[in-house]
Formats: C-alpha cells, structure tokens, sequence
C-alpha cells in the first residue's frame, strides 16, 4: 500500500481505545428467529425482520418467479430503460396501501430521501427538521440547501415557536420527522405536526421506515395510526425492514410523483431496483393486505419482551414500538454484555456514539413475529442472567 492512507490506522487505534469500535458479524443463513454466526445457531435479536417477511415462503417464491421472469438486473436507471411493468404494479399498490395518490420506488430508504427532499425544497426555502432525525434525511436536507431549522425531540412548542419565528425565512416550508425513532422506538405526535403544518403553510414530510408494517391497520404506517390520510404531504419509507426486502419509496399526491419523475436524482441517475426485490415487495404487501396476524405476533412478543427485561430490571426507555432498547450508558459495559450474551448464543449488538448520544449506550433490540414464546423467555432469562453477572443490573 502507498502509506497515504495510515491515518485511517490510528482513527481505528482511537475507536478502539474509546471502546466504540463495533465488531460486524457475518450471517451465514437466512435472516429468522435464529441465524448462523461463525458456524453457531444464535437467537437473532437485532434484524429489522420485524415481520419475518425476509424468509417468507409466498415472498421468496414471488422473488424467484420474477427473477425467472424477468432476470437479476433490471438493466438501467428507471428515465432510460430500467421500468419494468413490475415496478409499476409495486407504485400502484403502494399507493393504494398507503391511501396516497401515488408513490415512486427507489432503491432503498436512504435513496427515497436523498432523492425526494431536495426536490421538494432548494436554497429559497426552510426545513423545520426533528432533532433526532435519521441520517438520511439530514443528508437529503443537506443535499437540498434548504436553511435547516432543528427543533427538540417531540417538543411542539420548540416546533410552533420556530415555525412562529422562522416560518417566514422561506418561499416553502417543510416540517420533516420520522414517525418511529429508531434507536429509542418512541413515535412523533404527526397529529400534532399536521396542525402546526396547517396553521403554519409548511408541508408535512414523514419518514415512516419503522411504522411500515407495525403502525397502523395491517401495518399501513404512521398516517393509517393517526388518521390523517389527506394531511400529509409526503409519506416516505423502507422496504428493508418489515417488508423483508429491498428498496424504499415515497408517497404523496400525483403531481409532486410525477415531479420526482422528472427531478430525483436517484430515480435519474441510478440503475432500478431489481426485479426479484421489487416482486417480492408486490408480495409483502399482498401479505399484509390479507392478513394482520404476522403485525399482533409482533406486538405480542415486544409486549412480552419489554415486560420481562423491565421485571428483571434492566430500563427499556420510552419506546412505543416493537423497538427495544435495552440502555446501559456507559460503553464499555454496554460491549462487555453484547460480548457476553453473544458466547452464551444471543445475537444482540451494541449501539454507542455516534449512533446514539454518548453516555446512551444501549442494547437495540428487534423482537420480530417469527419469534416463539420460548425464544422472548429465553431472551429475558440470558440478559437477567449476565446482567447480573456484569453488574448492570
Ligand atoms: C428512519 C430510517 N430512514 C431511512 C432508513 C434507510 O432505509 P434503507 O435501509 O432502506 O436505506 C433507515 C434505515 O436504517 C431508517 O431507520
């Protein structure tokens, strides 16, 4: 090697020493209530496989038959040649799900809003943006050059005293959150967003990648939760997580569709999404539509799930979704008891700075609908059991 790039050594030397460098794990199976890591089967608490829909049987053969169909590749950007019929069939069906005029694919979550945010707003405008705001959308905002104005996590008067404020600092004004926080598993008052964005003339932009398929009725999403079909401008979201698959999207009215059409950058200049992944997502929703067993079993387990760690006293914070957070603080512990439960057989990784705060360390758990009554108590028991031992509890 040139030696040029030995600084990266020492940036790794120094998240080691701080205790913030994360070990990846390589799966060697399909993603379920179990996987295989180094050759061992280990209860797998940490997917976004909210669902099961990764491994589902109905999604993998609608994945296979499109790619028998229509091959892996689907050969160019969606402007040029990449639209396929199945793209058009997910659009439509996404749109019908969602109760949105219409909705537009992209390849993944952090591409919807990379892709749809500078479009909705450039330099003349403002975003009011939520403090804890996934990265992608800080970086879509970034992308757009809009001002941003960041307001405290679910704080409406922080919101309506800037709206008050700085409302009129921009042309167009947008208020953007996500609707399930990731890390802490709490929902954003979209209610209350809504009416400040009426009150105020700011669109309303939502990210709803942990709301798909847990909010809602049959998993519909954060807008079905608080009924306000019709008041919110922009719906975006995730096929990577309860949808099992690959991909994202973003959902509004036909006119602002058609312009990310025209203007996305993702949608212009990066190939489509593939056929197997886009069939399968047609298929999840299908799922869905039929069924809301998979959303309760996943309700069930995070409720027990939830009670268990609480009675065995460990602080799950404040989640109001199937997200766990197991928070320990400091971040050493938080690694020695991820490393502990992981020789015992629990897949449960770490997140520490600059993923969450530092000083919040935690433990992030998924429960997930394939998990069984024995796999929650097995859970619980392990982390009783070294959190004990570790002295965290
Ligand atoms: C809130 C939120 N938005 C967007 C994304 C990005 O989604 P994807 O993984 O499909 O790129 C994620 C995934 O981590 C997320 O949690």
């Amino acid at each position: 090697m040139t030696g040029r790039t030995d600084w990266a050594s020492k940036e790794i030397d120094q998240l080691k020493s701080e205790g913030r460098y994360i070990p990846i794990r390589t799966i060697e199976s399909a993603q379920g209530a179990y996987v295989r890591i180094d050759g061992r089967k280990m209860l797998n608490l940490c997917s976004n496989n909210y669902l099961g829909l990764a491994n589902h049987p109905e999604v993998r053969k609608a994945a296979i038959e499109a790619i028998e169909e229509f091959g892996v590749g689907a050969g160019a950007v969606r402007s040029i040649a990449g639209t396929n019929t199945i793209h058009m069939k997910v659009e439509r069906k996404l749109a019908e799900f969602k109760n949105m005029e219409s909705s537009i694919v992209f390849q993944g979550g952090l591409l919807a809003n990379s892709g749809t945010i500078p479009v909705m707003v450039g330099k003349d405008d403002v975003v009011f943006s939520e403090e804890l705001n996934h990265a992608s959308i800080i970086d879509g905002v970034r992308l757009s050059s809009a001002r941003r104005v960041v307001y405290g996590h679910l704080d409406m008067e922080d919101l309506e005293s800037k709206l008050k404020s700085e409302r009129n600092t921009g042309k167009k004004a947008m208020i953007i959150s996500d609707g399930v926080f990731s890390m802490d598993g709490d929902i954003a008052p979209l209610d209350r967003i809504t009416e400040l964005g009426e009150k105020y003339d700011a669109m309303v932009y939502v990210d709803d990648a942990h709301g798909e398929g847990v909010l809602g009725s049959h998993g519909r999403g954060i807008v079905d939760h608080f009924h306000l079909h019709d008041r919110v401008d922009l719906e975006m979201g995730t096929f990577s997580k309860a949808l099992g698959t690959m991909g994202g999207f973003s959902a509004g009215s036909r006119d602002l569709i058609d312009l990310l059409h025209q203007r996305s950058r993702p949608f212009l200049f990066s190939s489509a999404l593939n056929p197997g992944d886009t069939a399968a997502v047609l298929k999840s929703i299908e799922i869905l539509e039929r069924d809301d067993s998979l959303v309760k079993k996943l309700w069930k387990n995070s409720d027990r799930l939830k009670s268990g760690l609480n009675d065995a006293g460990f602080n799950t914070g404040k989640s109001k979704t199937p997200i766990t957070p197991v928070i320990i603080g400091d971040e050493k512990k938080t690694l020695e008891l991820s490393s502990a439960l992981y020789k015992d057989g629990v897949f449960a990784s770490p997140i520490v700075f600059p993923t969450v705060a530092r000083g919040a360390a935690r433990i992030r758990l998924m429960p997930s609908a394939v998990h069984s009554d024995e796999d929650i108590a097995l859970a619980v028991e392990e982390f009783r059991k070294i959190g004990k031992s570790i002295g965290v509890v």
